[in-house]
Parts: C-alpha cells; sequence; structure tokens
C-alpha cells in the first residue's frame, strides 16, 4: 500500500452544509484558503442548489470565486441540474460534481425526483460540462444503508455508479450517508462496484456516525482504491439524512495514511489550525480524534 491516495477535502461544503450556526463568506472562503495553506489540494467549496434545501450555501459562487486562484488544485461545487450548472459555470468552476442515490427513498428527500429521473437531469448537465471542458464527479449516496429504505444492495449501487460512468463522469464517489458500514460490507461493495466502474475511479465518502469510517477506508485501501473523500475536524452530515453525523475526519485519515507510509503531504499542525478556527466559529469543539489528541497534547506542554 505504499502508493499514493487521492484525499478530497469535503469540509467547506459537507462540513458546513448541515451547519445551524451560520458562517460567513468570508469565514468560508478563510476556511478554504487554509486548507489550502495545510497541502490540501483538491477541496470541495461549495454547491448550487436551491437556497431553500440549503441556505447554508448560498454565496457559493463568491466562495469560489475568491479560491479559485491556485495554480495545480480543484475546487469542486455540487450541481444538482441545469440552473446550478449555469451558476455553477458563471462563478468559473472547473469541475463540478452530480449526486444521485442507490435508494429511492432517499433521492426522493434530497432532490425531490427519482433515481431515474435523476440520471435524466443529469444527462445534459454532464453534456454541457464535456463541451464547456468542465469535469464532472458524480456521488452515489446511501451505498451501504438508507436512512428511508434500510439496507441497500451492492448491485444497486453499482448499478446507478455505472450509468454515472458511462453518462462520462471522470470518478464515482460512493457515500455512506448515514454512516452505518462495516469493513467487510464496505470491501464487499467495493469488489461489486469495480466490476462497473475500475477501482481507480472510485472515492470513497464514508461518514463516520458508528464509527467505522476508518475501519471502512482500510478495507477499501486493501481493495486498491485510492481516493478518499474527508472532512477537517470530521464536520458534516446531510439535512436529508437526519442523524447522521460528519464525514471521516480529514486529521483522522492523514494520521493513518503517513502512519502507513503512505505521504499525503498535508501539515498536520496547520490543518488542526484550519479546523480550530472553523469549530470556534461553528462553537463545537472538533470530533476528530486525532485533532483533539494534539489539541491536548498543545494544552498539556
Ligand atoms: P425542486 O423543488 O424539485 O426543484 O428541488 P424545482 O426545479 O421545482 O425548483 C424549485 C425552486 O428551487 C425554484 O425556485 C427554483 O428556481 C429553485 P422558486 O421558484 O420556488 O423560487 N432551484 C434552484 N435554485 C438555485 N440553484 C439551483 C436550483 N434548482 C432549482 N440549482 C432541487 C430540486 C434538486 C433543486 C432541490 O431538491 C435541491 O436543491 N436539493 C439539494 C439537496 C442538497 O444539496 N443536499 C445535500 C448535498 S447531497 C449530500 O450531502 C450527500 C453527499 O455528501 C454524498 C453522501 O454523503 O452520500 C454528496
Ligand atoms: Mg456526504
Amino acid at each position: 500500500m505504499s502508493d499514493q491516495v487521492r484525499i478530497v477535502e469535503v469540509g467547506p461544503r459537507d462540513g458546513l452544509q448541515n451547519e445551524k450556526t451560520p458562517i460567513s463568506v468570508e469565514a468560508r472562503i478563510a476556511f478554504v484558503e487554509n486548507l489550502v495553506g495545510a497541502g490540501l489540494t483538491t477541496v470541495e467549496v461549495g454547491s448550487f442548489v436551491s437556497p431553500k434545501a440549503i441556505p447554508q450555501m448560498v454565496n457559493s459562487d463568491q466562495v469560489l470565486r475568491a479560491v479559485d486562484h491556485h495554480p495545480g488544485h480543484e475546487f469542486h461545487v455540487l450541481v444538482p441540474n441545469e440552473k446550478g450548472y449555469e451558476a455553477a459555470k458563471a462563478a468559473g468552476a472547473k469541475v463540478i460534481a452530480v449526486f444521485a442515490s442507490a435508494s429511492e427513498g432517499f433521492s426522493r428527500a434530497n432532490i425531490n425526483c427519482s433515481v431515474a429521473e435523476s440520471i435524466e437531469r443529469f444527462t445534459p448537465v454532464v453534456q454541457r460540462a464535456k463541451a464547456d471542458g468542465i469535469k464532472v464527479r458524480g456521488y452515489v449516496s446511501c451505498v451501504l444503508g438508507c436512512p428511508y429504505d434500510g439496507d441497500v444492495k451492492p448491485t444497486a449501487v453499482a448499478s446507478v455508479s455505472r450509468k454515472l460512468w458511462d453518462l462520462g463522469c471522470y470518478e464515482v464517489s460512493l457515500g455512506d450517508t448515514i454512516g452505518v458500514g462495516t469493513p467487510l460490507k464496505a470491501r464487499q461493495l467495493l469488489r461489486v462496484v469495480s466490476g462497473e466502474v475500475p477501482i481507480a475511479h472510485l472515492g470513497m465518502h464514508f461518514h463516520d456516525t458508528y464509527g467505522q469510517a476508518l475501519a471502512n477506508l482500510y478495507a477499501g485501501l486493501e481493495e486498491g482504491a485510492r481516493v478518499i473523500d474527508s472532512a477537517a475536524g470530521g464536520l458534516g452530515g446531510c439535512p436529508y439524512a437526519p442523524g447522521a453525523t460528519g464525514n471521516v475526519a480529514t486529521e483522522d485519515v492523514v494520521y493513518m495514511l503517513e502512519g502507513m507510509g503512505i505521504a499525503t503531504g498535508v501539515d498536520m499542525q496547520k490543518l488542526v489550525a484550519a479546523t480550530n478556527e472553523i469549530s470556534r466559529l461553528i462553537g463545537k469543539p472538533p470530533v476528530s480524534r486525532v485533532a483533539s489528541a494534539i489539541n491536548a497534547s498543545r494544552r498539556s506542554s
């Protein structure tokens, strides 16, 4: 496992979309800049969705415009439909992400349409993006369980992943939206889905609700997956996945990878400083075990 892993930092989007405390545009921009300063090169910075659905992501155009000046970095934004695509393109987006679900219940709650209808909606978005030279990432939510429908079969995940891949997504990120997966299920999922989408093009987007995310990632790494989505401090959740907590923490992922001899290029002290600042604004301490340990050791020294 000595090769490279790519981290997609989703804290400024997945992390902040569920926070009740209003965070200013300036603070969102500063958060992204701090993450880039810590060495993260791929950061999801916002979404172009309905302001009624997710008011926290309003003004994502301002965030994107302000941070999009680092050569060699990628700044991703979520786009649910053509209206969102137009806004993202106008703001200069170079990478967008469309988001489908493996389960009907979550699709309906999250984006107000069936899974099949969502693929129909994404088709012109991906076509236009391709024509405009914009890369498209695909998400599949509820890959290891759904808050509305319960168990989700790996074959259902494989089928939606294949559709996104065939549309032209360069990568499909598998979301354990409610963090219910366990390592053997995560491994089995990757085995099945990699029959449809090459493993090098699969991302692991695991929320940590039940504390299994790192173990699930390790199982995925053993299967050959090399793209990990994580959020600084373990921020996050989805308003349409009640009770689900944040993404696996970037600090915890970086600590595990570096401990395995996999270089991440991330400066842990700077990353924890970025987390501490956003946590201060949110008014909650970070849930990341590594950030907590580093903060405790700083206090005692
Ligand atoms: P809808 O109500 O069916 O849409 O919502 P509509 O087309 O009927 O439009 C309704 C209103 O929304 C209209 O405004 C539209 O203009 C507006 P009104 O006339 O009522 O004033 N609208 C928009 N405004 C701004 N940007 C847009 C846009 N589209 C329509 N793009 C819709 C459908 C998809 C828009 C809505 O349900 C929505 O925005 N959902 C977003 C949900 C979301 O962002 N969820 C969180 C991200 S997904 C996630 O967290 C999971 C992930 O992390 C992976 C994992 O963990 O599994 C990615
Ligand atoms: Mg998520």
